[in-house]
Parts: C-alpha cells; sequence; structure tokens
C-alpha cells in the first residue's frame, strides 16, 4: 500500500514557541515519508530556530515574510496556499491560534491559511494555564467549527517549570496524525448515526439523575467519521461543547427523548454509534414543584430505560451497529457478554472510575468483534477516534461485500 504521505505536499508552519527546535525533525520524519515539505516562519519562530536549518533539513528555501518580493516573484503566499496538499503548524502559539480564530491576515502563515482550501492541522504547544484560559478554548472551538483539526496538546513537564496540558505532540504522532488525514476517505457517502453524551433525567423542575459524560468522545468520533467523508447525525444529550463542522446536531435530554430520535433517524442510516452514557432508570413521576425537604427520608421509586442499542439490534435491517463498555472490572469480560447480549457489530470497551475516560480528553479502548479483540490508545480522544473510525469502516465494508456476495 502507498504511504498516504507519499509525493503530498506539506506546508509546515512554525509559530514563536520553545517547541519549534523539535520541528526539524517533523521535516526529516516527513521527507523519510516520501511527502514535498515547504516551511514558513513566523517572525517570532525565528527567535527560536533559524531559517538556515530548516532550509537544510526541508532541503528548500524557507519563507518569512509576507511582502518580500523576491519571495513573491518565486512561489508567493498564494501559490503555497494552492500547492499545499495538508498545512501543518507546529507549534502553535496561544496567540496564532486568536489570529487564526478570528480570520486575522496579517502576517504570510496567517494570509496562506485563509487562502488554502487544503486541511490546515495545528499542533499547539504552549504554557498549561495558557492552554486552559477559557480564552484558548474559546478560540480552539472556532477552529473546530472551521474544520481545523487540532492534534494535542501532550500532558506533562513543560520548559518553563509547569506540569500539564501543553506539550508539543511528539513529530512522530504528528507525522501519523496527518498520514491518517490524508489517507483515503473511507465512509465516502456512508450515513452515520452516533448517540454522545449524557442523559437527564428530571426528578422535578431543578433536580435530575445523569452520569460525568462530557460527550468529548462522541463529538470527536463524529468529527472522525466525518473527516472519513460520512455523513453524519449526532444525537447528544446535554453538554457544552460545539458540534464538529459538517455534522447535523440533534439536542436531547432524556434517554425516551434520545430513543425517538434514534428510530425516527435508524432506517435512514448505514452505522449506528452509541457512545451514549444512557441513564438505565428514570424516576417513574417528575414532580411538578421542587420537592422541599420536609421528611428526613425519601425514596424515589425507579424504573427502566429503553435500551437504546439494543432497540437498533433487533430490528430486521439493523445497520452495522457500534456499542461502548464502560466498565469498572474485567473490562474484556463484561464488554464480550454486552456483545453477544446486544448482537453488536463491534464494542468498544473503556474502563472508567477515578476521572478515566469520563469528562477527560484521552481514551483507552479495547475493540472486540467476533474476530478478537485490539487495543487502541492510550491517545487523545480525536486521535483515537479516527482511529476508531478505521476500524468501522473496515469492517463496515468487510460484512457489506460478504453480504454481496
Ligand atoms: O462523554 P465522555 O466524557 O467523553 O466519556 C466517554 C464515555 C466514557 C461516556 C464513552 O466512552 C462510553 O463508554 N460510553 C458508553 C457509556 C455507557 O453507558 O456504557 P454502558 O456499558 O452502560 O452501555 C453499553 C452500551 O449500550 C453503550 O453503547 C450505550 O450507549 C448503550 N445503551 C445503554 C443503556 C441504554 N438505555 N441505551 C443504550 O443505548
Amino acid at each position: 500500500m502507498t504511504d498516504a504521505l507519499y509525493n503530498k505536499h506539506v506546508v509546515v508552519g512554525i509559530t514563536g514557541g520553545i517547541a519549534a527546535y523539535k520541528i526539524p525533525d517533523l521535516v526529516r520524519r516527513l521527507r523519510e515519508r516520501g511527502a514535498e515539505v515547504r516551511v514558513v516562519l513566523t517572525a517570532n519562530a525565528t527567535q527560536f530556530i533559524t531559517p538556515l536549518t530548516l532550509q537544510a533539513v526541508s532541503g528548500h528555501t524557507v519563507h518569512c515574510d509576507l511582502l518580500d518580493p523576491a519571495a513573491e516573484s518565486g512561489m508567493g503566499h498564494i501559490e503555497l496556499a494552492r500547492w499545499a496538499d495538508i498545512v501543518c503548524v507546529a507549534p502553535a502559539s496561544a496567540n496564532f491560534l486568536a489570529r487564526l480564530a478570528h480570520g486575522f491576515g496579517d502576517d504570510l502563515l496567517t494570509t496562506l491559511c485563509l487562502a488554502t482550501t487544503a486541511q490546515i492541522v495545528v499542533a499547539p504547544a504552549m504554557n498549561q494555564q495558557m492552554w486552559q484560559n477559557s480564552r484558548t478554548q474559546a478560540n480552539l472551538a472556532i477552529l473546530q467549527q472551521h474544520s481545523i483539526a487540532i492534534i494535542g496538546p501532550a500532558i506533562g513537564d513543560q520548559a518553563c517549570g509547569d506540569t500539564g496540558p501543553g506539550r508539543l505532540v511528539d513529530p512522530a504522532d504528528i507525522v501519523a496524525q496527518l498520514a491518517d488525514s490524508l489517507s483515503a476517505r473511507t465512509l465516502e457517502g456512508i450515513s452515520v448515526l452516533i448517540t454522545a453524551g449524557p442523559t437527564w433525567e428530571a426528578i422535578d423542575p431543578v433536580r435530575g439523575l445523569t452520569n460525568h459524560s462530557s460527550g468529548k468522545m462522541g463529538y470527536a468520533t463524529a468529527a472522525a467519521a466525518a473527516n472519513a467523508g460520512a455523513k453524519v447525525t449526532l444525537i447528544s444529550g446535554p453538554t457544552a461543547l460545539a458540534p464538529p463542522a459538517e455534522v447535523t446536531l440533534v439536542p436531547v435530554t432524556a434517554a425516551r427523548e434520545m430513543h425517538g430520535a434514534v428510530q425516527d433517524r435508524i432506517d435512514h442510516c448505514d452505522i449506528f454509534i452509541a457512545v451514549a452514557a444512557v441513564a438505565d432508570y428514570r424516576p417513574v413521576r417528575k414532580a411538578r414543584q421542587k420537592i422541599k425537604k420536609n421528611e428526613s427520608r425519601m425514596t424515589l421509586e425507579l424504573i427502566r430505560n429503553p435500551d437504546i442499542l439494543a432497540s437498533v439490534t433487533a430490528r430486521r435491517n439493523a445497520p452495522f451497529t457500534v456499542g461502548f463498555a464502560a466498565e469498572t472490572s474485567d473490562l474484556k469480560a463484561h464488554a464480550t457478554h454486552k456483545l453477544r447480549r446486544k448482537r453488536i457489530d463491534l464494542i468498544a470497551a473503556n474502563a472508567v472510575g477515578d476521572g478515566i475516560a469520563f469528562g477527560s480528553d484521552t481514551n483507552a479502548l479495547t475493540l472486540i468483534d467476533n474476530n478478537g479483540a485490539i487495543e487502541i490508545g492510550p491517545a487523545p480522544k480525536l486521535e483515537l477516534a479516527r482511529t476508531l473510525i478505521a476500524e468501522i469502516a473496515e469492517r463496515y465494508h468487510a460484512k457489506a461485500s460478504a453480504q454481496d456476495s
């Protein structure tokens, strides 16, 4: 199989940050995989790494200025924007992310990003507090809405002495993700229905039963499926997340509402992926008024919610179905039991509890089907979702061609 990076045109943009010293390694790895690389440096990046170093590793003149007559008479910013199959900005500083999110075009790199139709991928690197700042996070949400892919950051010790999220993802992993982004659209034209997030089962007008699902895994799965060319509908319980680009969002609250939304759309989907953490029970009655604390004890009577996943696999023309299993013990045994009991094509099992999987930015999955089990991750949820979608696509196409023959 040809390497997805072979003969591909990669523009590597470098912004001002200490992690810039890792980029010659990134460029070298890209060239080893057969990619052609052109490097663009911002003014701040030149404080951390020299154009000469990058010229040596890329084998081409490095581009630094928007208004450089010599550069513009050769491969100017518009030519570079057209030439690129993919634009990778690494490290991407908080300042660059803000300028990109708000459409600035005041230097070569931002102008190129505005002018290109190629996929843009950013690998942020910055102090952990800057990363966690709500304004940086808001800028990232805008970038995601514009289909800009975000790699990392990794978590760990930082050059400034802090520890936390903000390290540049390892160049080898950035290269792997660029290859993923450039690989074939494995779900082109396929309809994918995904459930995500928690459900909220009301007790009274202000209280309810729910869980710690943030929706991150489900939204990442939706983004990865859309990137693979699928037509994606995301039925989501209450989350604080913006829907990924090119995904139709159907917001719901309670399990029964999620069940109804799935039933309404299931006939028109080829693949169903149940990532949602659906409440198994709901209160028998929802009090019309806020319940007063008159008694020292109260009893809440609960009734089973419909099993959305089981209702899909029970259908005569069930789509290819993927379930998730959240387990606190005996992960493989419990997940395998769910695979068989619910007659699912593939189950993605994750260990949960103690801050793992629920709410976190990273996860690890054990994928189990009737042929065995494989482990994927630990990795950031978007990266994990891309691998998950590739695994689903392979199995979906194999099943479809077996049914055709
Ligand atoms: O949202 P995040 O913070 O990113 O966290 C991700 C996650 C931990 C929620 C996710 O990775 C995950 O494990 N989702 C499934 C959680 C769950 O409810 O697992 P379960 O083992 O209870 O359910 C098994 C399967 O049946 C799941 O696919 C679930 O969506 C489905 N189910 C369960 C109950 C029900 N009434 N209807 C269902 O469809």
